[in-house]
């Protein structure tokens, strides 16, 4: 065990090889569940796919009953005729291995392979991921499983892709997970004394004495442990999914590509995105609005976030038909609505939409949610919606195959900080999601009448050489290592603007023996010198902003450190204190905003980095229109626009220089010089003669 845990410790620190290269193409479908349906209804359900331009389902991914009814006995032809019936209606299959649901015969015969709750209950059969993503049991049985699929479809040319498991959840806090985190600690410290220094044990609990004291469950305990313990998590997903990846890759055509649908929103932050998507081939995740409708920055936000944990386009492989089954209130989206989130969802770099799911569920936690097709196989109202979506697709997949967003401007985020800010956020008010958002809004708006992106990528493993200006809302942890890429970039040329809490604690999650932002104090020329929980807006000296939720009161420890910004009167502790501090390094510069202020506010400052960074290009629209949404994607010279109206009236954009019409609300194709939404209209342009 010991020399397992050393290896993937060793498989964490290095960069993998990817066999496939991502799929190119545009695709549209649904998951599609023909296990549950008579075999004389595939064909019809074929066909209405294939009059809606659909050209993928993924299929199987909760099917390990019907692939396995016995152990051992294995019953794969149904899923070869499936197959064989979607080729003929043109369309391509994406195999989800089955893993997230064991059948009930397994559970029964070795419970091992059985999940345990945090309160010490072992999970039942009956649901889902009631599986030990831990237990070696399990895996084996994933193994043979997935060799079982490999061995049938890994050559089929209408499989294009593997999906392992659905949305990684739940982790196990049975003994023998228990037991092989102490071995995880034992790997990684390799000595108990080392393990109570990083974790600063005799700040809090007192020194471990004995490796087998060490609970898996952290809650209680310090902040080195609770953020070792989502190290582990990250560790644990990682290595269930390789066990799988090892089985597929010998047996799978270089041309199928792995992937593995990421769920909660893709904010879930059970374990870091970035190192479990490392693997893969691909990274997809599952877009719900859930109740309500749009919040267009959000999801575009959502969507760059998801970009950026491989740095490449991405798909979204499942989405909403229009309404979901587990929201508060289950509210439909409006007529236009599902195309315009799809159109978002591409514009942001997804190649790939897929709506969950085809048809209504009989039965099941699924019942109620929304679906292409009703319970009788015929289309409900939101088929026709999809099926435009459809067409655009296939007006626009030439242009668009091979395209990506592009961004000079990028978004400092990774897992380490997430967690040690939501461990102890010190105020409810912090809301990580909502800090990155109020930093994404403005600079999303800015970037995108230039025809530009913004990337959100994680600083310890993203080259940032390409960027112009980066910005780290809340960079919390910066070790020396990270500390000296940041300085490089910045020297360099590059532009960095450090939000609050930036800098604060070391990769153990320990606080920093120098004041924040850490190891950046030398190079900013300034630190913070106390941060403050905010119950109130306060306002900011020389403007009409405030801000609030956060505020640090910094100070310039050097002639060459310039305040920026500062804290208005009547702040108490903040008075008349710096807000923000600024210093030329090298070729570049580095700031430090200590606080939240106002969207307006917020705006203003963001377009200022943005300017003095180089980081904007000339305009290619005369202004976006309030509630318009310019998307960018481009490849070598050729440049695709989509124009997403996600107000409730009609919107007009005037573009700079010539395009092309490729979907227009009125259907009509062409040169054009300026375009007319309606509400949840969709427009899609080819620059012509390239860029
Ligand atoms: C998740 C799951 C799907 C389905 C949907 C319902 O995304 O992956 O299997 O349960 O939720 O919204």
């Amino acid at each position: 065990m010991k020399l397992l845990w050393a290896a993937v410790l060793l498989l964490a620190a290095v960069a993998p090889m990817c066999a496939a290269a991502p799929q190119r193409g545009l695709y549209l479908g649904a998951a599609w569940y023909p296990e549950q349906w008579p075999e004389a209804q595939w064909d019809r359900d074929l066909e209405l796919m294939e009059a809606a331009h659909f050209n993928v389902v993924r299929v199987g991914e909760f099917a390990w009953s019907t692939m396995e009814p016995r152990e051992g006995v294995y019953e794969l032809d149904w899923l070869e005729r499936a197959i064989a019936l979607a080729a003929k209606h043109h369309i391509a299959v994406v195999i989800g291995t089955p893993t997230d649901a064991p059948p009930a015969w397994m559970t029964a015969k070795y419970p091992d392979v059985l999940g345990m709750n945090a309160d010490g209950r072992w999970r039942e059969h009956g649901g889902r991921r009631q599986f030990n993503y831990a237990s070696e049991r399990y895996r084996r049985f994933c193994a043979e499983i997935v060799a079982q699929l490999a061995r049938r479809f890994g050559h089929n040319p209408d499989v294009i892709g593997w999906q392992i498991g659905n949305e990684y959840t739940d982790e196990s806090f049975d003994p023998a997970t228990r037991a092989m985190y102490q071995e995880y600690l034992r790997a990684k410290f390799g000595t108990l004394e080392n393990l109570n220094r990083a974790w600063a044990a005799d700040c809090g609990p007192q020194p471990f004495t004995d490796w087998s004291q060490v609970p898996l469950d952290p809650a209680g305990g310090g902040p080195g442990q609770l953020l070792e313990h989502k190290h582990f998590v990250t560790a644990t997903w990682r290595s269930f999914q390789k066990n799988q990846i090892d089985v597929l890759r010998p047996l799978i055509a270089p041309s199928q590509f792995i992937t593995t649908n990421i769920g909660g929103l893709a904010w879930s932050d059970n374990w870091d995105h970035y190192a479990v998507t490392a693997d893969l081939d691909l990274a997809s995740w599952d877009d719900y609005v859930g109740q309500g409708h749009l919040d267009a920055a959000k999801n575009a936000m959502l969507n760059d976030f998801v970009r950026g944990w491989k740095r490449q386009n991405f798909w979204v492989m499942e989405t909403e038909p229009a309404s979901v089954n587990w929201a508060p209130i289950n509210n439909e989206l409006w007529p236009g609505e599902t195309r315009a989130l799809a159109w978002q969802t591409i514009g942001h770099g997804a190649d790939a939409v897929l709506y969950w799911q085809w048809r209504d569920a009989l039965n099941g936690q699924e019942q109620y949610h929304g679906a292409i097709v009703g319970p009788d196989g015929q289309p409900l109202p939101v088929y026709e919606e999809i099926a435009r979506l459809g067409r655009d697709l296939e007006a626009t997949r030439a242009a668009i195959s091979g395209t990506s967003p592009e961004a000079k401007i990028a978004i400092l985020h990774d897992y380490d900080s997430r967690w040690a800010i939501d461990f102890q956020p010190f105020t409810k008010l912090y809301d990580q999601q909502q800090v990155l958002l109020r930093f994404y809004a403005p600079l999303e708006q800015i970037a995108e009448r230039g025809g530009d992106a913004v990337d959100i990528v994680d600083p310890n493993v993203a080259p940032l050489d390409g960027y112009r200006l980066i910005v780290a809302p809340e960079l919390n942890v910066i070790s020396a290592t990270l500390a000296e890429r940041l300085v490089a970039f910045v020297r360099g040329g590059g532009h960095l603007l450090l939000g609050p809490r930036s800098g604060m604690k070391d990769e153990n999650n320990a606080l920093n023996t120098q004041r924040q932002p850490g190891p950046l104090v030398e190079a900013l020329g300034g630190r913070v010198e106390q941060y403050y929980a905010l119950d109130g807006a306060i306002d900011i000296a020389g403007t009409n902003g405030s801000a609030d939720v956060w505020a640090e009161s910094l100070s310039a420890l050097s002639p060459a450190t310039a305040v920026v910004l500062r804290y208005g009167r009547g702040n108490g502790w903040l008075e008349g204190k710096a807000a923000m501090i600024r210093r030329d390094v090298g070729k570049g510069s580095i700031a430090y905003l200590g606080t939240l202020p106002d969207a307006a506010l917020m705006s203003e400052l963001m377009t200022k980095a943005a300017t003095d960074a180089g980081a904007l290009d000339p305009p290619i629209v005369e202004g976006v229109p309030d509630g318009v949404e310019v998307c960018v994607r481009v490849a070598g010279g050729r440049r695709l626009l989509v124009l997403i109206n996600h107000a409730n009236s009609t919107r007009t954009v005037q573009l700079k220089g010539s395009y092309r019409t490729l979907v227009s609300p009125d259907g009509g194709v062409g040169s054009a010089t300026s375009i007319t939404l309606p509400a949840q209209g969709v427009a899609v342009l080819e620059q012509e003669g390239g860029r």
